[in-house]
């Protein structure tokens, strides 16, 4: 439960709002109890009137008795409008502020999850962040929201109910109240069943939905490996288990009424069979028992409610401790702390070896190498050679576990992350496209500066886009749908390279960024973009050495390791592993 008490910021953030809408729900209790008033002094004068007609036998009195009942229908009818605005007013601050609270509370936490590192998400599912944000959130919101309503309301009943129903006998009150604490209780073990059995079936949910999702994702290697039979199988099977959680669910849902009226049954029946009992031995009137079963029905609600409350809050506490977990994760330290970043002399690989976690053989060793500033770099190597790996280090996205990465002298962990990223302008591996504009989603590359749109096609002019500048229907501003589907391999590549090259960075780097197009085509459009990135150092890594013919120096990667290291002449003259690449890739064009 003390997992709640991190959002007493958000309580008091909007207490005044609270108060308002907890003193409304005092209101609307004070205003109900008198609908039971009314009736049983309508019902008494009404039976007063029909005695006494009785005995005189004329019509003439039926008219003050009309006259009377209409007075309480009118009276009924006031106090009903008065309970009704009051929980109008409740309801409009107390749901607002819960709907207000789980928008700070939501924005909190993807303010929060934006700011948590790398290592974070390598290790955490994102169907487990959708659910903390999502789910989780919505649960405290009924904690928020209708559990402190119903609570409120459930205590303020209790009191004035109560109250009135001593002022009237507390014999009978204390026998008719017995049953509800059982009623409580058995309504919180139900309701226990069924959150657990709805967890069961949000589980199922999520497993249901990322089955379709990735079903749809992959559906092109689906239909092409004519796999449809087999994904529906196992959608079915999945569905399947999805229905039978349901109707377990419903089978308890079913009995939770039954239940209550039930209980509520042996009450209303104790009132009427002890009531006549009184009435008859003159210590009742017949208004008082129809006031005593109004005052049992108006308990019903609170009672059934609070153990459906109870069940409420727990789950928001659990809902809680999830999001919390969540919260406490060490952000990454402040962006700006550290030295600024200013590029001047070289990048210096000294001795460098590097582990994946969960890794137990290097994906680099003994790396040393120097990047002068201003001068290009090929990096070339089979695949798992280690490439790309060298590129997560540069970009900081992993520290070396030996040896030291310096730039201008100093170890690259030292530099404010800031300044230091709006340095670099990396191209990875894998494009990720966003669902937006081609002009948006180069325009992205520049963060926090609006870029013109001529500077947009030039940077898409230079990635090599300008044919589809012109082809796209609506040029730079076509919408390129989820992931980029509209676009071939080649053009997604060519699109990430225009995010890197709007950028004015001091440090450029392409991994294996033109994979996708043939070689010559690759060879091109490098050498065109790298020729304009005049006097910035750029690290080109591709496993096409015919790309790599303008880089000042290359390096052959194998198992991690530096195997050859030269100019590109110098390497064909003098290495023969280069020289065999070459040739085997000469002959495969
Ligand atoms: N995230 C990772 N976790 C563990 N091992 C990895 C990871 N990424 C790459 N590796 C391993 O590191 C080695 C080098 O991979 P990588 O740098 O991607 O090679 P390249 O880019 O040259 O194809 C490979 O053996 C690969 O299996
Ligand atoms: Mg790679």
């Amino acid at each position: 439960m003390k997992e709640l008490l991190s959002l007493n910021i958000y309580f008091k953030r909007y207490a005044a709002k609270m108060l308002f809408g907890i003193v409304c729900v005092l209101l609307s209790n004070a205003v109900g109890v008198y609908v039971a008033v009314f009736v049983r002094e309508g019902i008494n004068e009404a039976s007063y009137h029909s005695n006494t007609a009785v005995g005189i036998g004329g019509d003439f009195l039926v008219k003050p008795a009309l006259m009377a009942a209409l007075g309480f229908v009118l009276l009924l009818l006031l106090v009903a409008a008065l309970k009704g605005l009051f929980m109008f007013l409740m309801r409009q601050s107390i749901v607002v502020v819960s709907r207000e609270v789980e928008y700070d509370l939501k924005n909190d936490i993807y303010q929060h999850y934006q700011q948590l590192g790398l290592p974070f998400y390598r290790s955490h599912f994102t169907g487990d962040m959708m659910a903390r944000i999502g789910e989780d959130v919505s649960n405290v919101r009924m904690y928020v929201g209708p559990a402190v309503m119903y609570f409120a309301n459930i205590l303020f009943t209790f009191i004035t109910i109560i109250t009135q129903m001593i002022l009237v006998n507390t014999q009978l009150t204390l026998l008719v109240l017995l049953p509800l604490p059982l009623l409580s209780y058995s309504i919180y073990r139900v309701s226990k069943i069924i959150n657990r059995r709805n967890a069961d079936i949000q589980q199922q949910l999520s497993t249901l939905t990322t089955a379709a999702q990735e079903t749809f994702a992959g559906i092109r290697v689906i239909k092409s490996f004519g796999a449809e039979q087999f994904f529906h199988q196992d959608f079915s099977e999945k569905t399947a288990e999805y229905k039978r959680l349901n109707l377990k669910l419903a089978l308890v849902n079913s009995l939770f009424f039954p239940l209550m009226i039930l209980l509520v049954g042996i009450s209303t029946l104790l009132v009427l069979y002890l009531g006549g009992v009184y009435a008859a031995e003159g210590r009742f009137s017949p208004g008082n028992i129809v006031e005593f079963i109004l005052y049992l029905n108006m308990l019903i609600w609170p009672v059934a409610s609070l153990g459906w409350t109870t069940a409420l809050v727990q789950k928001a506490a659990a809902s809680q401790k999830r999001i919390n977990e969540f919260l406490h994760e060490p952000v990454d330290e402040d962006l700006e702390k550290g030295n600024p970043f200013d590029f001047q002399e070289s990048i210096q690989f000294k001795s460098v070896g590097f582990t994946y976690p969960g890794s137990n053989k290097p994906s680099l060793s003994q790396l040393e190498l120097t990047i002068p500033k201003g001068s290009i770099i090929g990096i070339t190597g089979k695949t798992g050679s280690g490439k790309s790996t060298l590129a997560q280090l540069l970009t900081a996205q992993y520290l070396p576990d030996q040896g030291q990465l310096l730039i201008d002298g100093e170890s690259i962990e030292n530099f404010a992350k800031k300044s230091f990223y709006q340095s670099i302008a990396y191209v990875p591996q894998d494009v990720f496209l966003f669902s937006d504009t081609l002009a948006n989603n180069i325009a992205f590359g520049l963060a926090e500066e609006t870029a013109d749109s001529e500077r947009i096609e030039e940077a898409a002019r230079k990635a090599g886009l300008g044919r589809e500048i012109n082809s796209l229907p609506l040029g730079l501003q076509t919408m390129l749908g989820e992931r980029g589907v509209l676009l071939s391999g080649g053009q997604k590549q060519r699109v990430s390279i225009a995010r890197a090259l709007i950028r004015d960075a001091a440090i450029y780097i392409f991994d294996d960024c033109l994979s996708a197009v043939d070689a010559a085509t690759e060879a091109s459009i490098i050498q065109s973009f790298v020729n304009a990135l005049q006097g910035k150092t750029a690290i080109i890594i591709s496993h096409r050495l015919a790309s790599l013919q303008l880089a000042d120096q290359i390096v052959l990667l194998e198992d991690g390791q530096i195997v050859a290291q030269g100019s590109y002449n110098t390497l064909l003259k003098e290495n023969e592993a280069f020289l065999q690449l070459h040739r085997l890739q000469s002959t495969e064009n």
